[in-house]
């Protein structure tokens, strides 16, 4: 902790929680169970935050390609997504926490769309800090609905083709006002993106421990972004530019 720079923390910090299938493997049970502890992982990870003075975390919870994984996983982490809803929404009021989602929620069942609708309104005016949850979420599949959104505002003269931009793009997304992130976390060992915020990670920090996500404690948060403080963040320009 004393490693820390309060005064430069990432703002906004967004985690693939991947690896609790392994984690499952290692300790020889079935991979239901390694998600049941993934989902404590994801208490503490939120709690810690929160502490810490995050303002914004994003959690890849479960992606479009997560659809296809056997029956009987998908809907376990339904049921364990919808138990964090009834049992987190007093918790994230209490800790001044607003919820959000991004991803394509209309494939989700009624009852957990019901669940997640009333869980923002109970934390909507919450201001210490944004935990946002990718549901269903595909980066391209974002950056498809969004092409879409601004295609359809052009051809109801909404707005002119010349008009469109970087920042119109980003207007479009699911995270629409919300910074990009600053660091990105993945476990399990994994060095790839898969198909997360494809468009907001271009100038994210990236970092990759082989924790897996079961196991992540603050720690190892802490590890990470005492990495990310290590770092100089140039986009594009020289050191002396940046120091200067
Ligand atoms: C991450 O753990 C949770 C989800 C993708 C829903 P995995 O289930 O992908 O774990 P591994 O990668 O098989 O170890
Ligand atoms: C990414 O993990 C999705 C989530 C963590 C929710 P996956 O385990 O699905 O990713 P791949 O298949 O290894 O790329
Ligand atoms: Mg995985």
């Amino acid at each position: 902790m004393n490693q820390i720079d309060s005064d430069n923390l990432p703002r906004h910090i967004a985690i693939i929680m991947d690896g609790n299938g392994r984690w499952a493997k290692k300790h020889m049970v079935g991979r239901i169970r390694g998600h049941k502890k993934g989902a404590q992982a994801v208490r503490a990870t939120v709690r810690a935050c929160r502490k810490l003075g995050i303002e914004y975390l994003t959690l890849f919870a479960f992606s479009v390609e997560n659809w296809n994984r056997p029956e009987q996983e998908v809907k376990a982490l339904m049921s364990l997504l919808d138990q964090y809803l009834t049992d987190q929404t007093k918790e994230l009021k209490k800790q001044g926490i607003k919820l959000k989602t991004i991803g394509e929620l209309k494939l989700l069942n009624s009852s957990i769309r019901e669940k997640i609708r009333k869980a923002k309104e109970a934390t909507k005016n919450n201001n210490k800090m944004i935990v946002n949850m990718a549901l269903s979420y595909g980066g391209r599949d974002e950056i498809v609905h969004a092409v879409k959104k601004i295609a359809q505002k052009v051809k109801n003269n909404e707005i002119d083709s010349r008009q469109i931009d970087k920042e119109m793009l980003s207007m479009h997304l699911y995270t629409a006002g919300m910074p990009e992130p600053d660091l990105l976390i993945r476990t399990s060992g994994e060095y790839r993106l898969s198909n997360f915020l494809l468009w907001q990670l271009a100038y994210t920090e990236l970092y990759f421990t082989n924790t897996l996500w079961p196991d992540f404690t603050k720690e190892d948060l802490l590890k990470a972004i005492a990495s990310y403080q290590k770092r100089e963040r140039r986009y594009g320009l020289t050191s002396e530019q940046i120091t200067k």
